[in-house]
């Protein structure tokens, strides 16, 4: 196993709940670490850049309203096996096939509004963690 990093996102759903603490208590059990975080409200063309690769399913349009809807809490993630770890404990993207005791079963109803976003790969990680955070944003843990 190699040790990873992974970009994670509360969406406005999970920040609106105000359940920042819980979700980053679960990365924490998982022996998942923060290493860098930054609370922001996308624009529009960033939330549209963002999910680029989703601009031509049905979902694209409600998916960019949402993300704009409220601030989003943004984190690289680090540990081993980090990017399949943290959709572990996510949970499947429809709450409805999320195991229990995931983020998305526990908090989430709908595919729409999922609470978290993770990366799904290891150059997707790369990409979308350069998208939020300039390398000398994140902090390797010395200790
Ligand atoms: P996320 O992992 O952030 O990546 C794209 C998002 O689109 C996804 O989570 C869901 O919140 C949202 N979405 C809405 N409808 C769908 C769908 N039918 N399939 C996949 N993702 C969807």
């Amino acid at each position: 196993m190699a040790i990873e990093r992974t970009l994670s996102i509360i969406k406005p759903d999970g920040v609106a709940k105000n359940i920042i603490g819980e979700v980053y208590s679960r990365f924490e059990k998982a022996g998942l670490r923060v290493v860098a975080a930054r609370m922001l409200q996308l624009t529009r063309a960033q939330a549209e850049t963002f999910y680029g690769v989703h601009r031509e399913r049905p979902f694209f349009r409600p998916l960019v309203e949402f993300m704009i809807s409220g601030p989003v809490m943004a984190q690289v993630l680090e540990g081993e096996d980090a990017i399949a770890r943290n959709r572990e404990v996510m949970g499947a993207t429809n709450p409805k096939d999320a195991k229990p005791g995931t983020i998305r079963a526990d908090f989430a109803k709908t595919v729409d509004e999922n609470v978290v976003h993770g990366s799904d790969g290891v150059e997707t990680a790369r990409n979308e963690i350069a998208f939020f955070f300039p390398q000398t944003d994140i902090c390797a843990r010395s200790r």
